[in-house]
């Protein structure tokens, strides 16, 4: 049976997600709404754990080894408009990718699931 192909397949594999996530980021340093946020951050570290995440959310045969989503956003006051802008950056690379609306879709939706971790928004209140 004819395997199909993944979204990591469809974006070059490793070395293929490699450059999505660099021309992600070099769009979202750019921004200078969200460049503040990433001052103290090792870039490095970033390159190589966003590596492993989105590889792992587009199917991918990687693991994210990375701190909790949850744990590397908190406290750094990132508001809802932020995420958004971050998010309407991925679109715009995944635009620039060729890949399909239907994938980008996709792999927006999973990416939406994480806004409330990002935020901080509590999910309970007392
Ligand atoms: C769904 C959206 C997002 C995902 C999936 C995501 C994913 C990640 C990952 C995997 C890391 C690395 C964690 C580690 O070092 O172990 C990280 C770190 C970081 N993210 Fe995000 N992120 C998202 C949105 C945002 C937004 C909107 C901002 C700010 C505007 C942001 C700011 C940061 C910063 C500053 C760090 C570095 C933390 C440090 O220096 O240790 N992220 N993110």
């Amino acid at each position: 049976m004819q395997k199909l192909m993944t979204l990591f397949d469809r974006v070059g594999g490793e070395q293929g997600v490699r450059n999505l996530v660099r021309s992600f980021y070099d769009r979202v340093l750019q921004d200078p709404e969200l460049a503040p946020f990433f001052e103290n951050s090792s870039i490095d570290r970033m390159y190589a754990m966003q590596y492993e995440f989105f590889a792992a959310a587009l199917d991918g045969p990687v693991k994210y080894s990375g701190l909790s989503i949850h744990q590397a956003h908190f406290g750094r006051g990132i508001e809802k408009e932020h995420f958004a802008r971050f998010v309407n950056h991925l679109i715009d690379t995944l635009r620039a990718w060729q890949l399909s609306d239907q994938e980008i879709h996709l792999l927006i939706s999973r990416v939406n699931t994480y806004a409330d971790e990002v935020t901080g928004n509590p999910v309970v209140s007392d």
